[in-house]
């Protein structure tokens, strides 16, 4: 299993709509994957639109059991490998602006009790298979995702302890390019407590070819963070609107711009793949 976040400091630059985009192109793939809703907004439950569940993602944290974490999950309606860790407004509760460490773990502990696979991680010649743990009629993911809320409180923090790779996303502008610098000092400040975080890279969204100013901020962030900026930058384009409007993955929606910004995320959920076989790889040879 590997876990992914998806961030930025500044709110609309496009985080749900990369969570989506890569649950997409991950159920497109056969990868057993879930997706936690991490935002009080719910927007990324409210795109997936999940069957009922019992609990949600805000009882999970407060009792991160076993039975609490699998009543709080549900099949999406997109596609039968992506479940979505509900989303809830009462997950606000579980912001504290200054959280201790014991607040910060809680993400990280609750995934803890999902049903671990240790032979079939990421390896997408293996059938799905449900696990034997307690609380376990969940099937093993291969894949978590964590669409953040756009600030830096316990959420995203907690988001941050609990994943191997963090994606910032940001937009062309001046106001996002200071954003990314915040999201990625957090990413470097979290480390203390999770030492397997890295950032996986910084994903640029809503890019508009014509717009020198766009091209001046992707240059800007080119200098400042080098070759941790992703080669495959998210164009803007109305087929993602279009799409979260008709409650369907972009990679069912058949325009130029839809299949454009797909490939995108075949690219970057090809990239998170790589991630998670190198960093078992460094597993097993400390085991081994
Ligand atoms: N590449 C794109 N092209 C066109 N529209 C886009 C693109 N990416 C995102 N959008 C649109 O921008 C808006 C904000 O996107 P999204 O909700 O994914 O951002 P967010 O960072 O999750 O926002 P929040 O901080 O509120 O959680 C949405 O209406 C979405 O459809
Ligand atoms: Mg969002």
């Amino acid at each position: 299993m590997y876990v992914t976040g998806v961030l930025s400091l500044k709110g609309g630059v496009g985080k749900t709509t990369v969570t989506l985009g890569l649950a997409g192109a991950a159920a497109k793939q056969g990868l057993r994957t879930l997706v936690v809703d991490l935002d009080p907004q719910g927007n990324a439950t409210t795109a997936l639109e999940p069957g009922e569940s019992e609990t949600t993602v805000a009882d999970a944290l407060e009792h991160p059991s076993p039975a609490v974490l699998a009543s709080s999950i549900a099949p999406s309606s997109w596609d039968d490998t992506v479940d979505v860790l509900v989303g809830s407004e009462d997950i606000e509760r579980h912001n504290h602006p200054d959280p201790g460490s014991q607040r910060l773990g809680r993400l990280s502990r609750l995934l803890a009790a999902l049903p671990r696979s240790t032979v079939a991680d990421l390896d997408d010649t293996a059938p799905p298979r449900r696990g034997t743990t307690p609380g376990a009629s969940l099937p093993h993911y291969e894949l978590v995702l964590i669409d953040c809320p756009p600030s830096l409180g316990q959420l995203t923090r907690s988001a941050l302890v609990a994943v191997d790779r963090a994606v910032l996303v940001t937009e062309p502008t001046i106001f996002a390019v200071s954003g990314v610098q915040r999201a990625f000092e957090a990413v470097q400040a979290e480390r203390a407590h999770n030492p397997r975080l890295q950032p996986l890279g910084v994903l640029i969204n809503k890019y508009r070819a014509r717009s020198a100013e766009h091209e001046f901020r992707v240059n800007e962030l080119r200098e400042l963070f080098g070759p941790l900026v992703l080669s495959g930058v998210l164009p803007d384009r109305t087929a993602v609107q279009q799409a979260q409007g008709a409650g369907v993955p972009i990679q069912r929606w058949d325009t130029p711009g839809a299949r454009e910004i797909s490939q995108q995320f075949d690219v970057l959920l090809g990239r998170i793949v790589r991630a998670g076989h190198s960093a078992k790889e460094r597993r097993g040879r400390r085991t081994g």
